[in-house]
């Protein structure tokens, strides 16, 4: 029997009170309908239909690519009604799954224990048990504890209130009898909408079995409002935390701790202090060391590289054992090969450093080719930017540039040529000799100071 899942996922949100739509709100990073939707791939369903509605447009054009079947549900009647619109989408001898796409942090094995344990043949529900249940559809069972239905809070009487078990909203049924079940449910409930939870009756009258498969309860959470939306991104951090920690990076807490993306590879003996943010695709390499407030965005560092406080780097490849910061900002597209020193206060933007190269105070490098051994002195600027264009500044191999240089580009400094300090370079420097441009010093005799009238 082929696996189609339907997310549904066309509700307001009215409580986030956003304008942008509830499933495009981000968790670590990414958005709900994105995590829900990842869930599905990893199921390998023969087909996904995503019910779509509030939102429709940003909703669509932000995951245009996605080969699902995008099924518009223009008024949102109820969570029957959203799954009676995607049907006719779905293969006709499909089981489907049922899941939401604001409920983000479901596990795999979850759902495949759910799939396991319902068969072919009977209706699936993915049920938790809470301490506080407000808000949710309770089970409600039998004197044998078999499921009987589910009364939906609004609807719930005071006994039936106090039940602790609630619907995940998850549900399995056979794509047949769904459809049979669906076309009699009806609005007449204090909401006035269709629900879903209603097929559960409609399924016991037809003498199909309903069963029950608990889910913890921190996998089922739906995002409602923007404390929910906070609370479940401290669990999916911890989550991801817990999952560095086993691959053997040391974290010094893992409660102030955020990936918001992926670390593709890490090496050995890892330490990553308080504080840091990860972005993007992040690869370290073996015993790389990141101080606190750090910020990584799209970055491959290599072996033993150290990262000081409060830097923040973006879109870069950082090589074996540079030091960077503390207060370090590499911009996209720069390059360090190994043992490259940036220090605090410097900001490096699409340029390439030499091994062995330093920068270490207050300087700004960008649209620059630094070869190996190069040491920029403090405050050194490279002007790249002539209010229309960008040029480059080429340092050759072994310069030495005096602090407080600017290099008007495009410049070139030769081989092992010295820049004396303080000096306005605007044409190339040859290798190996003394080049500056400074007002010779001069000391006035007799000269004195003002005095006060
Ligand atoms: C639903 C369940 C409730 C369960 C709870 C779990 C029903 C009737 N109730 O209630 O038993 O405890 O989820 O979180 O199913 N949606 C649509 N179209 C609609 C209505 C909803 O696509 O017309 C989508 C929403 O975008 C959301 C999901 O369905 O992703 C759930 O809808 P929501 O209104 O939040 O249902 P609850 O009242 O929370
Ligand atoms: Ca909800």
């Amino acid at each position: 029997m082929p696996l189609n899942i339907v997310i549904l996922a066309a509700g307001q949100g009215t409580r986030m009170r956003s304008e942008l739509p509830k499933v495009l709100h981000c968790l670590g990073g990414k958005p709900l309908l994105q995590h829900v939707y990842e869930l599905a791939r990893e199921l390998a369903p023969e087909r996904i239909a995503i019910v779509y509605g509030h939102g429709a447009q940003r909703v669509l054009s932000r995951f245009a690519d996605w080969p699902v079947v995008w099924v518009e549900q223009a008024l949102q009647l109820g969570t029957g009604h959203a799954l009676q619109q995607a049907l006719p989408h779905l293969h006709e001898n499909a089981m489907v799954l049922v899941l939401y796409g604001d409920v983000p942090l479901l596990r795999r094995q979850t759902l495949a224990g759910l799939l396991g344990a319902v068969g072919e043949e009977r209706v699936g529900l993915l049920t938790t048990t809470l301490t506080d249940p407000t808000g949710y559809g309770r089970i409600v069972r039998n004197a044998q504890g078999e499921v009987v239905r589910i009364v939906e809070e609004k609807d719930a009487r005071a006994e039936e209130k106090a039940i602790l078990e609630v619907n995940t909203g998850v549900l399995v049924a056979p794509a047949a009898k769904l459809k049979t079940w669906l076309a009699r449910l009806d609005n007449a409930n204090a909401q006035g909408e269709y629900y879903l939870t209603d097929v559960v009756a409609h399924a016991l009258a037809d003498g199909v079995a309903v069963i029950s498969f608990p889910a913890p309860a921190d996998e089922v959470a739906g995002v409602n409002d923007r404390r929910q939306l906070a609370q479940l991104e401290r669990v999916y951090q911890r989550r991801q935390a817990e999952a560095l920690l086993e691959r053997g990076v040391t974290l010094r807490d893992p409660d102030r701790f955020d990936l918001r993306g992926r670390v593709e590879a890490v090496g050995r003996d890892v330490e990553i202090d308080v504080n840091v943010v990860l972005e993007g695709r992040i690869v370290l390499g073996d015993r790389v060391r990141i101080g606190p407030n750090v910020v990584l965005k799209d970055v491959v560092v290599g072996e033993e590289v150290e990262i000081l406080a409060g830097s923040l780097i973006e879109q870069a490849h950082i090589g074996p054992r540079c030091r960077i910061g503390p207060f370090a900002r590499i911009r996209p597209e720069t390059q360090l090969a190994e043992e490259v020193h940036i220090g605090n206060f410097v900001e490096v933007k699409k340029s390439r450093i030499g091994a062995g190269s330093k920068v270490n105070h207050l300087s700004y490098i960008g649209d620059a080719e630094i070869g190996a051994r190069v040491n920029v002195g403090a405050g050194t600027i490279t002007c790249n930017y002539d209010g229309a264009n960008k040029h480059q500044t080429i340092i050759e191999d072994g310069a030495f540039i005096g602090s407080d240089t600017q290099l008007v580009a495009p410049v070139r400094v030769g081989r092992e040529a010295t820049i004396g300090a303080g000096s306005t370079i605007t044409q190339d420097a040859p290798a190996g000799k003394l080049t500056l441009s400074r007002c010779r010093q001069i000391t006035v005799e007799h000269w004195q100071r003002p005095k006060k009238t």
